[in-house]
C-alpha cells in the first residue's frame, strides 16, 4: 500500500469514501433526500478540497463549515451522524492508503468535523 501523494489517489479515496456513505442508509438520506447531490459534480470538489488542505493546492476557498451549518438547518446533523461519517472516512483511507499523508487527512477530517460540531452544538444552545 502506498500513501496519498496525488489527485488521483485523492478521487480514489472520495469515490470509495462515498460507496460507503451511500450504501449506509443511516446516513445516506442526507446526501439523497435532505440535499440531492450530483455525484460527479460533488466528488471534484471534494478532491479540490482535500488537494488544497493536504497540499495546499487546488484553490478551494469556500467556507466548508459553514456550508455545513446551512445543511443543519435544513436537518439536524447529529454527534452520531458526525461519527458515521468519520468511521467512514478512516476506514476508507485506512483500507487503501498507508503513510504520513494518510494520517494527516485523517486528522485534518477530525479536527474539521470537531469544528463543526462545535459550532453546530452553539447555534442550538443560541436557539433555546
Ligand atoms: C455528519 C457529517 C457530514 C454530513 C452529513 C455531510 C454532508 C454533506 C452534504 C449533504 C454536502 C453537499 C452540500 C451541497 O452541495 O449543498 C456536503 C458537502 C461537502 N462536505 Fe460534508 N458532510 C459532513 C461532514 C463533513 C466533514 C467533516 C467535512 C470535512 C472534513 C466535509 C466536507 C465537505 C466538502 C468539502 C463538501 C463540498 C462543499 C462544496 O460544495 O463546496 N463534510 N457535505
Amino acid at each position: 500500500m502506498n500513501d496519498i501523494e496525488n489527485n488521483e489517489d485523492l478521487y480514489k479515496l472520495v469515490d470509495e469514501f462515498y460507496i460507503k456513505l451511500l450504501n449506509d442508509p443511516s446516513i445516506a438520506y442526507i446526501f439523497t433526500e435532505v440535499i440531492k447531490i450530483k455525484l460527479e459534480e460533488h466528488l471534484p470538489i471534494l478532491v479540490t478540497f482535500w488537494s488544497q488542505a493536504l497540499f495546499n493546492k487546488g484553490g478551494y476557498h469556500k467556507n466548508v463549515t459553514q456550508l455545513h451549518l446551512d445543511i443543519n438547518e435544513k436537518e439536524y446533523l447529529s454527534p452520531e451522524l458526525f461519527k458515521i461519517w468519520l468511521h467512514h472516512f478512516n476506514e476508507s483511507v485506512d483500507e487503501n492508503f498507508i503513510g504520513l499523508n494518510a494520517e494527516k487527512i485523517k486528522t485534518q477530517a477530525l479536527s474539521i468535523a470537531t469544528v463543526m460540531q462545535i459550532k453546530i452544538h452553539n447555534e442550538r444552545k443560541d436557539k433555546n
